[in-house]
Order: C-alpha cells, then sequence, then structure tokens
C-alpha cells in the first residue's frame, strides 16, 4: 500500500505494481525490453522495480550505462550480485568468488591465453570443425539416403550449440578437451549448465533438484579438468596454444602460482562464459541471414572476391584476412545489436549513491540517492534499440555501419579501457567505453574479455557456413524466449538450408 501514499522524492521512483514482493517480476521476466521502455515513458531514466523482494534500480540510456558501468567496484558490487548463481557453478577460489582485484589478475591471465599468435592459429581449426560438422554430423545431413531432398532443415538452436562447444573446445579448451567430448561430458555440462536459470539466479537458496545436480556436475567436472592438467605438467608441454598452457605459466603479483583448482574452474568459466553467448549469436545471426537472402548472397560473394581460388573453390582464411571483412563484420555487429545476449547487467549497491543530475532530473529534494542494499540495472540492450538513437532501430539492417555519420559509427570510434590502454581493431564491437550507447561487450572494469575470440569464432563459423550453404526462413525471425539466462529465439526457430552447389552435383 506504501505506494498510494506520497513517495520518497529522495530516492527514485518506484514502478506502480500490484502484488507486494512480486512486483514487477513477471512483466520484466517476460519481456525485459517492453518493461523498460514503458517504465521510461512513465518515470525517465532512472526507476526502481521490485523484483520478488529485491529493489532494483535501473539506469537508462548511455548515461545509465555510464552510471553503473562506470561506478566503483566496490560500491556497485559484481560478486554480491551474480555470486550466489555462479559460485557452485564455477567454483569457489575463482572469479565471484574471491576479491575483485584478485579476479583481475584472473583476467589478465586469460588474456594471455587470447594473443594474437593463439587466435591466429584457431581460424583453420574452426573452419575444420564447421567442415567436419556440415559434412559428417547425422544431425546435420543436407542428402537423405537416396539424396532426393534438395533442402534440410535443422533447429539453429541446436544446431549452434554443437557448434560452438565444439570449436571453443578444440581451441580455448584444448585438444584433450575436445577428445573428451563424449555423451558423459555432454551431460556433465547440460547438468552444470541446468543450475544457470533464472530461477537459481533469484532463488539461490531454494534445495532444488537441479542445484543437486549442479553441484554433482561441478565436482565431476572438476575432477576432469585437474586431471588434464596434472597430465599437462608431468608432460612438461606448456606450448599448446589453448588456455591450459597459457594459464599453467602465471604467476599472481605476490609471486603464488596459479593452482590446478583455480585452472580448472577458470577454464569451466570460460566454457560457460562463452557457450550461450557464441551460441545465441550465430543462432540470431544465421536466423537473419536466412530472412535476408539478398544480404546473405553478398555476404557469400565477400568470401568469393577474397578468397575464391581459380578452380571454383574457396580457400581457408587467416585471422588477418578475417578482420577485413566490412560485411561479416557487420553482419556480427548488428546481430548484437539487436540480440545482446546479456540484456540486464547488475550489480549490488553497498553505499548510498547520488544520481547524477544529468541522467535523472533532481527531484523537489535535490538529487535521487540509490540507497545501499538496492540493486543497479543497466541495459545496453536497450540504448542499443533505443529510436531516440538509432534510425529504424528495430529493424535487422547491416549496412547502417557502413556510415560513417550514422549513429552506429559514432557509437564505436576508438575504446580506451581503465587502465588507458587503446584499442583500435576496426574489427568488433569495440566500444567507446562506459557512455557508448553499443554495448554489447558490457564496459568498465567487469568487461568482457572474450570479445577478439568471440569476433573470431563467429566470424569463422558464419564464414564457413556461408560458403557451403544458402539458407531460407519459413516465417518470420522469431521472437525471443526471455526465459532463460540468455535469450534464444523462440520456437519454431528451424532454417531451411542447401548446398550452394546442388545444381552442379544433381
Ligand atoms: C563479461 C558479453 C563471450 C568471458 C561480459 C559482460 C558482457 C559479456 C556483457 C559484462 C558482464 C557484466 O558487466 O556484468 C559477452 C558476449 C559474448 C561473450 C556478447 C559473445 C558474443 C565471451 C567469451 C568469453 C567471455 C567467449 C571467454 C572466452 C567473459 C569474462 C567476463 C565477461 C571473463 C568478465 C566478467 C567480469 O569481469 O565480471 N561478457 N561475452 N565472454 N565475459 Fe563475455
Amino acid at each position: 500500500l506504501r505506494q498510494f501514499l506520497p513517495q520518497d522524492t529522495s530516492k527514485p521512483p518506484v514502478v506502480f505494481h500490484w502484488l507486494p514482493y512480486i512486483g514487477s517480476a513477471i512483466y520484466y521476466g517476460n519481456d525485459p525490453l517492453n518493461f523498460f521502455f514503458s517504465c521510461r515513458e512513465k518515470y525517465g531514466n532512472v526507476f526502481t522495480f521490485i523484483l520478488f523482494g529485491r529493489r532494483v534500480t535501473v539506469a537508462l540510456g548511455a548515461q545509465g550505462n555510464d552510471f553503473v558501468l562506470g561506478g566503483k567496484s566496490i560500491v556497485f558490487n559484481a560478486e554480491d550480485a551474480y555470486g550466489a548463481l555462479t559460485i557452485p557453478i564455477f567454483g569457489d577460489d575463482v572469479v565471484y568468488a574471491i576479491p575483485n582485484d584478485q579476479f583481475m589478475e584472473q583476467k589478465k591471465f586469460v588474456k594471455v591465453g587470447l594473443s594474437t599468435d593463439n587466435l591466429r592459429a584457431y581460424v583453420g581449426m574452426i573452419e575444420d570443425e564447421v567442415e567436419d560438422f556440415i559434412n559428417n554430423d547425422t544431425s546435420f545431413r543436407v542428402y537423405q539416403a537416396n539424396d532426393i531432398e534438395e533442402w534440410g532443415f535443422f533447429d539453429v538452436s541446436k544446431v549452434m550449440a554443437e557448434i560452438t562447444i565444439l570449436t571453443a573446445s578444440r581451441t580455448l579448451q584444448g585438444k584433450h578437451v575436445r577428445g573428451s567430448l563424449n555423451k558423459t561430458f555432454s551431460q556433465l555440462f547440460n547438468d552444470l549448465d541446468g543450475g544457470f536459470t533464472p530461477v537459481n539466479f533469484l532463488f539461490p537458496n531454494l534445495p532444488m533438484e537441479n542445484s543437486r545436480r549442479r553441484d554433482h556436475a561441478h565436482k565431476k567436472m572438476s575432477d576432469f579438468y585437474v586431471n588434464i592438467i596434472e597430465e599437462r605438467r608431468k608432460s612438461g608441454n606448456l606450448d599448446e596454444s589453448d588456455m591450459i598452457s597459457a594459464l599453467l605459466k602465471q604467476k599472481y603479483r605476490n609471486g603464488k602460482p596459479v593452482s590446478d583448482s583455480e585452472v580448472a574452474h577458470m577454464l569451466i568459466a570460460l566454457l560457460m562464459a562463452g557457450q550461450h553467448t557464441s551460441q545465441a549469436t550465430g543462432a540470431w545471426a544465421i536466423l537473419h541471414l536466412a530472412d535476408q537472402p539478398e544480404f546473405a548472397e553478398k555476404l557469400y560473394k565477400e568470401q568469393v572476391k577474397h578468397f575464391g581460388t581459380p578452380d571454383g573453390s574457396i580457400r581457408s582464411m587467416t585471422f588477418e584476412e578475417l578482420r577485413q571483412l566490412p560485411l561479416l563484420d557487420a553482419l556480427i555487429r548488428e546481430t548484437l545489436r539487436l540480440h545482446p545476449p546479456i540484456h540486464s547487467i547488475m550489480r549490488n549497491v553497498r553505499d548510498d549513491v547520488p544520481v547524477p543530475p544529468t541522467l535523472s532530473a533532481p527531484s523537489k529534494d535535490g538529487v535521487y540517492v540509490v540507497p545501499k542494499g538496492h540493486w543497479v540495472l543497466a541495459s545496453p540492450a536497450v540504448s542499443q534499440t533505443d529510436p531516440l538513437i538509432w534510425k529504424d532501430a528495430m529493424t535487422f539492417d547491416p549496412y547502417r555501419w557502413a556510415d560513417p555519420e550514422g549513429a552506429a559509427a559514432q557509437a564505436l570510434k576508438t575504446y580506451v579501457d581503465e587502465n588507458g590502454e587503446k584499442y583500435d581493431y576496426g574489427f568488433g564491437a569495440v566500444s567507446k567505453g562506459t557512455q557508448s550507447p553499443y554495448q554489447p561487450f558490457g564496459a568498465g572494469r567487469h568487461r568482457c574479455i572474450g570479445e577478439q575470440f568471440a569476433y573470431l569464432q563467429l566470424g569463422t563459423i558464419l564464414s564457413t557456413l556461408i560458403r557451403e550453404l544458402e539458407f531460407r526462413l519459413p516465417g518470420p525471425v522469431p521472437d525471443n524466449n526471455y526465459h532463460t539466462m540468455i535469450p534464444m529465439p523462440k520456437e519454431p526457430r528451424s532454417v531451411h538450408y542447401r548446398r550452394r552447389n546442388f545444381a552442379s552435383r544433381a
């Protein structure tokens, strides 16, 4: 009933709701973007909603992103926000289980594993895996036993889940992990992943069957990795181009080496961080290619132009060449603009924080304060689809990235990270930092370190597929299903496909 009484104007306005405790959970859970846009109309860029008893203060727009993601990591705390969900999955000595300074050191170790030399080695491996998958995997045969059917179809989420794990394990995780991708590993992965749900996030202490399976899988997965790591140590071969070799060579600033358990848990964390994010992005990219065959043809021609050979085949590309393909780049950028895998970036507030007047007009009692105990939420998905910023914001238009005056080009520019390090790849979704409206990889201290790998992985997968296949969509591009942590396309999400050289083969 408190909401019917005059509101406390020193705090951001609270979104109207009928059900105490549950608050706006149902609207937010079903369609967070519509919820945010409609709240913005009523309350402006900063408002608080109730999510099963939690008070979540949302800060929208590029300045809202800046407020949350550029905030001090002690005050806007990620460990408090994500720890309960992720510690049972990743382990108790990595990521959000440890003080942020130590995790920052672990992030630096991982960056060593993502060196350009390693990335260079991965392009050919990913091409091989994708070729092998479409030629040999029984779930992906174009031709039935007697080659009668011209067009086949596949569930785009399932196919991308398989391709993502095959390619990530062959490259980052290393050949031992790739060699162990069998039914037992898949079961463990599924059980571990089964603990990564909105229900686990909201009610981490509920005794649930999926949490029991998750804990069992975590133990088994840890043992599996520790065995591989011990063997690697014994062999003395730390020159593989994978993450295990890189991590085993690192030391903390205090001279302490990284333990086997920490390496194992970092590998689990990386596996989980990269799986659904890349799977979803790849799936949405294929759906849009299937929906816009003319653009898909241009993408194919880009491949032919750069890598076509006199005998009519298309040769492998190098990492450097992959970075010079504007249409491919635009495809990934535009997919991530409309379908960023992480729509809500959250932190827990450890101290009262005033809202800058530039972000939200002050109330009559002065600036709003986000009180200690609230959560804060940034949603780059909102600024990435804001009609006030983007022309035809909801239209999938990869060509917008080619307009040097458009919002897209302005959103990128050169990115300077918190250490003053400059990134100017001309490749990838590198954004201007915490103030950019385009932030599919987040910004600030917790920014993604997998961006370059994700671009390489997605770029190579999509190039290899477009060389071999044509896609069509039997209906419209599906809506988002927001009931999973990372939104996936709703069913039906079948994509029709056929081999490019079918006509000449027939
Ligand atoms: C952080 C997105 C792939 C590893 C993040 C964040 C976002 C993001 C938005 C910031 C989260 C926050 O501030 O709370 C994505 C997208 C991906 C992707 C869109 C693919 C399309 C990957 C991959 C890896 C990875 C492949 C590993 C190889 C990480 C790590 C963090 C992170 C270690 C840091 C978390 C922190 O400091 O709190 N990612 N990611 N990501 N991501 Fe990614």
